[in-house]
């Protein structure tokens, strides 16, 4: 069974509930589509072709393949991209050890599964932060989405919406956060970088606040940024036309290395936790603090009235020696007991990851590459494909193990293997 999203046949009109887009048959099989939208205008993004790999040669090679799994869209998306563009979307710091290592993590644990249990009807919803989900599996923030695809965070923005569940916003994205939040009729957060400028950093928050996101998530663990060797290798830069649309008043790095140094000298990299009570003050928004990894800065999270704490370790792009967050999941969660919500991601490529983060504590998940993945194979239709291709696969994990629902779901369900 290949992605619904993406079945359609070769020179099919598409997307009839919005006549006014186009989509283009690139001719290299039943699920390959590129957007095109005469309203937008392709000068909307000018030499961004260069970005996108020459995949029409490679059609013979990928006709009839499906996409069934999360490695299948990194596959088409890593023909679809240019070596630099997948670098920076795939890589980790340094030796990438960390990246690996929360990958990894997930395999070590196995599902007790129960038996005999009417499982016959799933139901995959819940709520982060009140906010009512129709699954737990979030889309984590990440920068340059018109990298992987013309349309962007626009369309990561749209798939959202249609799956139901929140999207995280990146500051380092690529389209203004008020067009996204247009463009978006579902929950939105902002991720937030504290910046040394605090006007500016207030009028991030201000500007979030009016736009209606739902909530701020503070991305705590980068006062620097990990050193990506790929990115320096490769000389990695965003393509003319793009921009860090966010902050192009302040005039924007362009490449790897000047975005290490452009964190160096505008991120603030003095921020500590005394500082957090002047970010509460600047808004009503609940406040998520991203990239912890212990128990005692998450105990002193809740202490000092975060809504929720995201465990995480940059999908592995800062730290190196970080540990898996996997791993850091299951003591933050049992230290906190509900004193706030816990969210985590990195390294979920599947629904039995999915369902392992859930046992050992995590409310919901957030996946970051994957819809990266997804947005580089197919836009809209792709992120909606890699979110559904997750939801399904979690839905089925939970047949099998005996859960009806995601209460059902329990710490004794997963064990070390
Ligand atoms: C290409 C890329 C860009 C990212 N950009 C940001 C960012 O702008 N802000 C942030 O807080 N985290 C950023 N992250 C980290 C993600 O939010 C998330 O923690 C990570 O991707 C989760 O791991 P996964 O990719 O294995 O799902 C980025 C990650 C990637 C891969």
């Amino acid at each position: 069974m290949g992605c619904v999203a993406l079945e359609h046949q070769p020179g099919q009109a598409r997307a009839p509930q919005d006549p006014g887009r186009k989509w283009c048959d690139v001719g290299c099989g039943p699920w390959e589509w590129i957007y095109e939208d005469p309203a937008r205008g392709s000068n909307q993004v000018p030499r961004l072709a260069g970005i996108l790999s020459p995949f029409m040669a490679n059609d013979a090679k990928r006709k009839g393949r499906k996409l069934l799994t999360v490695r299948d869209f990194e596959r088409l998306a890593r023909q679809r991209l240019s070596k630099p563009a997948y670098d920076y979307f795939r890589s980790g710091s340094e030796e990438e050890r960390a990246l690996a290592r929360n990958e990894e993590a997930y395999r070590r644990w196995v599902v007790w599964y129960r038996v005999l249990v009417d499982v016959a009807e799933r139901d995959l919803s819940t709520t982060v932060l009140g906010i009512p989900v129709a699954t737990p599996i979030l889309i984590a923030p990440t920068a340059y989405h018109r990298l992987a695809h013309p349309e962007g965070e626009l369309a990561t923005a749209r798939a959202a919406t249609v799956a139901g569940t929140v999207y995280v916003v990146s500051t380092l994205a690529t389209t203004a956060l008020e067009d996204v939040a247009q463009e978006s009729a579902g929950p939105k957060f902002f991720q937030l970088y504290v910046h040394k400028d605090r006007g500016f950093t207030r009028e991030l928050i201000e500007r979030a606040e009016s736009a209606g996101y739902d909530a701020l998530v503070v991305t705590a663990d980068t006062p620097l940024l990990g050193r990506r060797l790929r990115d320096e290798r490769n000389g990695f830069c965003l393509p003319d036309g793009l921009v860090m649309s966010n902050l192009a008043h302040l005039a924007g790095p362009t490449d790897g290395s000047m975005l290490a140094r452009y964190v160096a000298e505008r991120h603030d990299a003095s921020f500590t936790w005394k500082d957090l009570e002047w970010l509460k003050s600047l808004s009503h928004l609940p406040i998520v603090l991203k990239g912890i990894v212990r128990v005692d800065d998450a105990v002193r999270a809740a202490d000092e009235g975060v809504a929720g704490v995201i465990v995480s370790n940059h999908g592995g792009r800062q730290l190196d020696s970080a540990p898996a967050t996997l791993d850091a999941l299951p003591g933050i969660a049992e230290a906190l007991r509900g004193r706030c919500e816990v969210l985590m991601d990195g390294g979920i490529r599947s629904g039995a990851d999915v369902f392992k983060a859930l046992a050992l504590g995590a409310r919901a998940v957030l996946v970051g590459r994957p819809v990266l993945w997804g947005l580089a194979a197919g836009g809209e239709d792709g992120v909606v494909s890699v979110l559904r291709l997750l939801a399904e696969d979690l839905s089925k994990t939970m047949a099998l193990a005996g859960t009806r629902t995601l209460a059902d779901i329990e710490r004794t369900m997963v064990a070390l293997g």
